[in-house]
């Protein structure tokens, strides 16, 4: 059984790397520095950062990572896999959360790190060409110097690439405002398993020629071929960015709060992340020297950002907004800041962004993304707690011995999105039997989805079919079929 979970076999179909396999891939790439790491050891220090996923919960055993620095030598290498049955992994920035980009047993690693030119930008419509492997900080950095700003932003924006990003359908902190990529996508460079590159790297707004088949690729994650240039629209980096936080009593306030926002600063309103007690004691206790300010104590916490073009007029709308909030006959917030200047702002989101190093960092972090109906998002919370104490795993007469030690919830409201995190002591089977398929049982009676934003990966395959019909799930069988009929790309992963 594979490190990290679920009990799947090698598919025998596909071929052991042989030394003339790496021959061959040292032919194609091995002029170029790093673009080819063979060890007979999967531990091997140089293999390892690539083996391991960013929570430490899933571990292949490639004894092998590619990394192409163009187009051409993708598909040079992806025909070669396909011809001699050699199952691959895409990885970009390898901060995925489902276990769907490192190897389960011994599938060549197929890095994106060197794919990392930007092509092309157009600075009337803000539309950019990027490669797939480049940061997505970097990426804002560099519209950000044109005055354009990406749709997305997301903790791991220092090390996640932007194909990386396009093949998880990455939602993140501003989709509430700026949409997710299937609308800021405007077209793709990919290469199939077999080596054929597809250019659909339009940069049209409208495009309306029949199927819109970039779309198939969002959110793919690697399991229909290797993205390897992205056309992004940009919107324009407006000039005012308000930032506050507030400390709320219940989560009815919470929901309360959002709704007043987008009737009173609904146009200017570009994020509402909420958070829990435990979330902010975790950030304050795990990450004592992230820097993070130290935070009014409260059950729930708001962060509400505004970006506008009228700094003046913004902040005034804003504070007039949280002091009607304060002054209503049941107040929606007890307590609150809003940033005085960029610094305090970036630190407010740095406790929001915090908040799943944290979790990782304080144990075996069991990572649940969902998406629900907003009333019902925290019972998930509540109702995971009540379940695990029935099961005798926490909250016990013995805090100091349960296996389970904190459960937290946070995310963003805005879009319906809980990260439910169960942090153990260890990942063992009876912490993983008790919460799944409870969760996603759970999941299903309120209408939600499995996965809002994370994706599917390597821990939710049978979990699907919580979420999807009988027949979706089928045609999505037959498009994996028909763009990779040997099921080379990304094997054990997104559908079983
Ligand atoms: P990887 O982790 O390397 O890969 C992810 C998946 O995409 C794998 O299945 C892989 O095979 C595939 N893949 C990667 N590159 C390509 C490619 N070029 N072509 C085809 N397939 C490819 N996610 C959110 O949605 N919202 C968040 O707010 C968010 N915050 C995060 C915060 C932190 C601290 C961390 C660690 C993760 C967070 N994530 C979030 C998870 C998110 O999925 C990733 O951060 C990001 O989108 C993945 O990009 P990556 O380059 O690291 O991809
Ligand atoms: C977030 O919103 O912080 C990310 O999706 C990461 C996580 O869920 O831990
Ligand atoms: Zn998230």
């Amino acid at each position: 059984m594979p490190a990290g979970g679920h009990p799947v076999a090698r598919n025998a179909s596909f071929a052991r790397l042989t030394p003339q396999h790496v021959e061959h891939f040292r032919k194609l790439l091995g002029h170029e520095v790093n673009s080819v790491t063979y060890a007979t050891d999967p531990d091997d220090m140089n293999l390892l950062p690539y083996n391991v996923d960013w929570i430490k919960k899933y571990r292949g055993q490639s004894q092998l990572v590619l990394k192409p620095s163009t187009t051409a030598q993708v598909s040079q290498v992806l025909a070669y896999c396909h011809a001699e049955n050699l199952a691959v992994v895409p990885q970009g920035g390898n901060t995925g959360l489902v276990g769907g980009s490192v190897p389960v047993f011994d599938e060549i690693v197929l890095s994106t790190g060197r794919l990392n030119a930007i092509r092309h930008f157009d600075d009337v419509s803000g539309i950019v060409v990027a490669e797939a492997g480049v940061v997505l900080e970097s990426l804002d950095n560099y519209v950000g110097e044109r005055g354009f700003m990406c749709p997305l932003d997301l903790g791991a924006k220092g090390s996640c690439h932007i194909g990386g990003n396009v093949a998880t359908n990455a939602g993140g902190l501003r989709v509430l405002r700026y949409g997710s990529l299937h609308g800021s996508v405007l077209g793709l460079e990919v290469v199939l398993a077999d080596g054929t590159v597809v250019d659909m790297l339009r940069t049209l707004r409208k495009d309306n020629t029949g199927y819109d088949l970039k779309q198939l690729f969002i959110g793919s994650e690697g399991s229909l071929g290797v993205i390897t240039a992205v056309s992004l629209l940009t919107p324009p980096r407006l000039p005012s960015t308000q930032v506050g936080i507030f400390a709320v009593s219940t989560f009815e306030d919470v929901q309360r709060l959002f709704i007043a926002a987008r009737r009173h600063v609904g146009e200017i309103l570009s994020a509402f992340e909420f958070w829990d007690r435990t979330s902010q004691q975790l950030v304050e206790t795990q990450l004592p020297t992230a820097g993070t300010p130290h935070l009014f104590d409260a059950p729930f916490y708001v962060l509400l950002e505004t970006q506008g073009s009228d700094a003046d007029m913004d902040r005034e709308k804003l504070e007039r907004f949280i002091e009607r909030a304060m002054d209503e006959q049941k107040p929606l917030v007890e307590n609150g800041a809003i940033a005085q200047d960029q610094t305090q702002a970036r630190a407010f989101w740095e406790t929001r962004e915090n908040i799943s190093d944290a979790a990782t960092t304080a144990g075996a972090c069991y990572k649940y993304d969902i998406s629900m109906p907003v009333p019902v998002l925290y019972d998930l919370v509540n109702d995971a707690k009540a379940h695990l104490k029935q099961k005798g795993l926490y909250d016990s007469a013995q805090p100091d011995q349960d296996p389970v030690r904190f459960i937290t919830g946070y995310g963003h409201l805005g879009d319906g999105n809980l990260h439910l995190n169960v942090v153990a002591r260890d990942f063992t089977p009876e912490v993983t039997q008790a919460i799944e398929p409870w969760v996603y049982e759970w999941t299903q009676r309120h209408q939600g989805s499995v996965s809002a934003e994370h994706g599917v990966g390597f821990m939710k395959p049978k979990y699907v079919s919580y979420s999807k019909d009988e027949h979706s799930i089928r045609i999505m069988h037959g498009i994996k079929a028909m763009l990779d009929p040997k099921g080379i790309m990304n094997p054990y992963k997104v559908l079983q």
